[in-house]
């Protein structure tokens, strides 16, 4: 157990996880899981754009759970936390926002994107909102996760990487200027760094309501694909590019015969092939990935006791690890004032 590297990665609690989610990161997670000791983290601090729905929090926690339990985290062997029963990951921030220059947030290009969002919502499907303080703190609160356990490793999805970036510098500044208690955290992208939407969207995402749950039943994975958004327009025998067929781009993504797969695209590229056939194929696919996945979350759901224990443990085990970190960066800061007298 001690002396493993350790992995910390999280996801915010905001609703069931989907395939994007799943070749960009969770497969990296169950590879990686006995080889490291692995922190995985809801993140439940880094939901104020929720923070008026937390039912929806409340009820994604375990959504998540269930659906990392479902692609295999052994939580024997690993920790399922819940940020918020750690609050040194709270405290941690507050420390750390004292090296970090506002410029230097206001740079990563993650928040820009996601800053820039809020204050622009698409199609008028929100309303317009104000920018909370709490953007500004997510990123060092995600810089605080990630060291907190002193981890080695963050396997996460592209987007995540500035974020990652920020915590190699944060790490390296602290180190430098008090005294060696973190290791400069390395990134690590999935397979699929950015998997497009059903609709032919650049991401998938629960918002734009082009995704596929790893949780979606058969039936709702085969009208999915039936309405996927197949490229552009194209004759009956006409040859298309992969690269502009989502139905193709998610065949390349998850076909387990890659030899077959290599052959159809060939033949998609040369001479073309119908989007039904396509499509009846990736719904094969699909489900053939989904399947043992369902069945794990179904028999998880059905005692729920399991899931609670699993979060409660990891939980505790974490925040034991966190004091011991916190002791360093009191120590390391000078700060154990009562020692005084
Ligand atoms: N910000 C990440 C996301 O939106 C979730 C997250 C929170 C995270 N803390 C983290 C990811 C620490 C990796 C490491 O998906």
């Amino acid at each position: 157990m001690t002396g493993r590297k350790r992995i910390l990665t999280g996801i915010r609690p905001t609703g069931a996880l989907h395939l994007g989610h799943y070749a960009g990161a969770l497969e990296n997670w169950v590879r990686l899981q006995h080889e490291y000791e692995c922190y995985f983290l809801i993140a439940d601090y880094q939901v104020s754009d929720y923070a008026d729905d937390i039912a929806r929090v409340r009820e994604s926690v375990w959504e998540v759970a269930l659906d990392w339990l479902a692609v295999g985290l052994d939580p024997e062997g690993s920790h399922y936390v819940i940020e918020s029963l750690v609050p040194e990951n709270a405290e941690l921030t507050a420390l750390l926002s004292w090296f970090l220059p506002l410029s230097m947030l206001e740079r990563n290009p993650t928040l820009k994107a996601e800053m820039e969002a809020l204050e622009n919502p698409v199609d008028g499907q929100a309303e317009r909102k104000p920018v909370p303080v709490a953007f500004y703190n997510y990123p060092v609160m995600q810089v605080a996760n990630i060291l907190l356990p002193r981890a080695h490793l963050v396997p996460v999805g592209d987007d995540q990487l500035p974020h990652i970036e920020l915590t190699r510098e944060t790490a390296r500044r602290f180190n430098r200027r008090f005294k060696e208690v973190f290791p400069e955290p390395e990134a690590l992208v999935g397979r699929v760094p950015r998997l497009v939407g059903t609709d032919g969207e650049a991401k998938m995402s629960k918002s734009r309501n082009n995704a596929i749950y790893l949780k979606d039943d058969a039936g709702t994975v085969a009208k999915k694909v039936k309405r996927m958004f197949g490229g552009p327009p194209r004759g009956a025998n006409e040859a298309g590019v992969a690269a502009e067929n989502p139905i193709m781009l998610y065949l390349e993504a998850f076909d387990p015969d890659r030899e077959g797969f290599a052959g159809l695209k060939e033949q998609y590229e040369r001479s073309g092939i119908g989007n039904a056939e396509l499509k009846e194929r990736l719904t094969a696919v699909l489900n053939g990935l989904l399947e043992p996945i369902r069945d794990r979350r179904q028999r998880y759901a059905a005692n729920m006791r399991a899931v609670r224990e699993a979060l409660e443990h990891g939980s505790c085990r974490a925040r034991e690890t966190a004091r011991e970190t916190m002791a360093m960066v009191h120590d390391a800061l000078d700060m154990n004032y009562l020692e005084r007298y």
